[in-house]
């Protein structure tokens, strides 16, 4: 089922000159910056792109990418309230796109979302509040199953805590890009480590607070570099 505005978004989307289409990337990710920023320095191996579209190249490039992904259906899927809660749009991207060599290497092969529903179900429900803990968690999948599981008993994925981590820098940028498609609240910690040697959660709870000190100081680095004369800031 198509969401509301999908298809007209859609057809937006496409029409729009490389350059435009290239803004509009910029300012997507920069509205998810703002509106998340616990989770910009976590989204960094994807947004770089988009912020860093000096080279023709490199737009012409993103662009193409954006619009095969719009071409396959990708607001259909996430401007739909039902679908961008229950769909992992970048786990079979990521495998389907990683040599097999790499996937091998770290065991990169993410559940299928039959056989993670079906594990969820094995679960009790997570109880309201309670805390959720993956040290090799992909893209999701696992957690995704388990807050649709935990919605189908009454609870609401939202009040819990996930705690989540995985030693691959684009499985955590798509993981939390997810997190926010599947409306898993604000209490939400990714790392990005190996969890066999690192120290990952002190890293992460800095990461995260970076992305969220830099939000709350901007409107004063944009005062500064902007007045050409003096003006009192208060
Ligand atoms: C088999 S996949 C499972 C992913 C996810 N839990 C799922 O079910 O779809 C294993 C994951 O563990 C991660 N991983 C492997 N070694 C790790 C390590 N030492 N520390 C953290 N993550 C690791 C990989 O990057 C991969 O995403």
């Amino acid at each position: 089922m198509r969401g509301p505005d999908a298809g007209f978004a859609r057809d937006a989307f496409l029409d729009l000159p490389l350059d435009q289409a290239a803004h509009v990337l910029h300012l997507l990710w920069s509205r998810f910056g703002s509106r998340r920023p616990d989770l910009a320095y976590r989204v960094l191996p994807l947004t770089r792109w988009a912020h860093g579209t000096g080279e023709r190249d490199q737009r012409a490039t993103l662009v193409a990418v954006a619009r095969t992904a719009v071409k396959a259906g990708l607001f259909e899927l996430t401007m739909n309230p039902q679908t961008r809660m229950s769909v992992d749009v970048f786990g079979p991207l990521l495998m389907e796109l990683r040599p097999k060599k790499a996937c091998e290497s770290n065991g990169q092969f993410y559940t299928p979302d039959d056989v993670a529903e079906l594990l969820a179900r094995f679960m009790n429900s997570p109880p309201q509040g309670s805390a959720v803990h993956e040290s090799s968690v992909g893209t999701g999948a696992l957690i995704l199953a388990l807050a649709d599981h935990a919605r189908a008993h009454g609870v609401d994925p939202a009040d819990m805590r996930w705690d989540l981590v995985d030693v691959d820098p684009f499985a955590t940028a798509c993981l939390a890009v997810n997190v926010d498609l599947w409306r898993l609240g604000p209490d939400v910690l990714i790392g990005c480590g190996d969890v066999l040697v690192d120290d990952w959660r002190d890293r992460a709870l800095y990461e995260r607070d970076l992305g969220i000190q830099i939000q709350k100081w901007q409107p004063l680095h944009r005062f500064i570099t902007s007045s050409r004369t003096y003006a009192s800031a208060v």
